[in-house]
């Protein structure tokens, strides 16, 4: 048995408020516990989106009454918000900023828009990006502009990591982070049944995700750069299948369940080390998000049982995931958190509102 510091994922739709038939704070938790996550920071693209004190308070009640976890929310850059979300900041994982466009209401097109929430925000608090290719350049001359610390949400591509390795040699104060899907999945990978991507019986809205699924050749230079990355994050982003086979899917994978047994099959296969899943999933976050050490907490793992993913074993309310079939290597057996068994042999141990809000 291999015993781990319980994980920290940086990164997680609850979809609550608002859209709990996807999932809520009590599936979330759950999901995370199984996966051996003991803390989540949640992303602010809810219905309605959390952006001030009242849809900030709406999330942290629920959080409060049904998490089975530890928690930190996001708060959301709008329009007209930044001088509001940064009175906020202490009750908050951060600010997250969406300055491209993908699922939910927040999206910030126009550079003027950028202004205010970099000049206001405090510099201590982390601000996180969602920006794809160029619009993560223009996020990291923000960085240098204002100098303060960004963390660059899911980057996908060999450009966005070759420059943020560039932008750290120059002593730019930029972080980043790196999902499952965008290491273990291209856009041209066969599902596991061995049809292509968007062939025959799969539907091409289980494959959407944003940033989109990339080339192989990206996908080798995340692998090369991995040193470059401070964090695992799985955007664990929960739709149902029925919206994901629909004509209008919309992006997203979860991944709560899936990131240790998929890292540790990689760790089994030569391309990781435990310690870089220490640090990437524990040390980092901790240290990028100023959260707090969780006492008497730990996950352990059997690195030996090897077994196939199945949603059908899945605590998450969506009802699915991409890597269905997917043989790996290492199975969480037990977490230990604050002092309490909360997760054992498959069983979800620790109750609604054992969770803390770590802000
Ligand atoms: O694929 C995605 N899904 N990317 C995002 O940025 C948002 C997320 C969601 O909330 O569904
Ligand atoms: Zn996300």
């Amino acid at each position: 048995m291999l015993k781990l510091p319980g994980l920290i994922d940086p990164h997680v739709h609850v979809r609550e408020p608002g859209q709990t038939h996807k999932e809520d704070w009590d599936t979330v938790t759950q999901a995370a516990l199984a996966g051996g996550v003991t803390m989540v920071l949640a992303m602010p693209n809810t219905k309605p989106p959390i952006f001030d004190e009242a849809t900030l308070n709406l999330a942290l009640t629920s959080a409060k009454q049904k998490a089975r976890c530890d928690y930190a929310q996001f708060l959301g850059a709008g329009p007209d918000n930044a001088d509001k979300v940064a009175a906020l900041a202490d009750k908050a994982a951060g600010l997250k900023m969406y300055l491209d466009s993908t699922f939910g209401e927040l999206r910030l097109d126009d550079m003027t828009l950028w202004m205010p929430h970099f000049a206001n925000f405090p510099k201590s608090a982390p601000i996180v990006l969602h920006s794809e290719s160029r619009t993560m350049a223009a996020g990291i001359l923000f960085a240098a502009i204002y100098d303060r610390p960004v963390h660059i949400a899911h980057v996908s591509l060999k450009e966005e990591i070759l420059l943020i390795k560039a932008a750290k040699e120059k002593g730019i104060k930029v972080t980043c982070e790196v999902c499952p899907h965008h290491l273990f999945l291209t856009a041209e990978s066969p599902s596991p049944s061995g049809r292509g991507a968007r062939g025959e019986g799969e539907s091409s809205g289980r494959r959407e995700v944003r940033p989109r699924l990339a080339t192989k050749e990206d996908v080798e230079a995340l692998w090369q750069n991995l040193d470059v990355f401070d964090c695992f994050a799985t955007d664990h982003a929960p739709h149902t299948l029925e919206e994901k086979d629909s004509e209008n899917p919309p992006p997203g994978f979860p991944g709560l369940e899936t990131l240790l047994p998929l890292l540790l099959t990689a760790v089994d296969d030569g391309r990781l080390t435990i310690d870089d899943v220490i640090q990437k999933s524990v040390v980092n976050p901790r240290k990028i998000f100023n959260l707090p050490e969780q006492p008497e907490t730990w996950i352990e793992v059997d690195e030996t049982a090897e077994y196939e993913i199945k949603a059908a074993n899945q605590f998450t309310r969506c009802g699915w995931t991409p890597f269905e079939g997917w043989k790996v290597k290492g199975k969480v057996r037990k977490v230990v958190l604050r002092g309490k068994t909360a997760f054992e042999d498959g069983k979800i141990l620790a109750e609604q509102g054992y969770g803390m809000n770590v802000r």
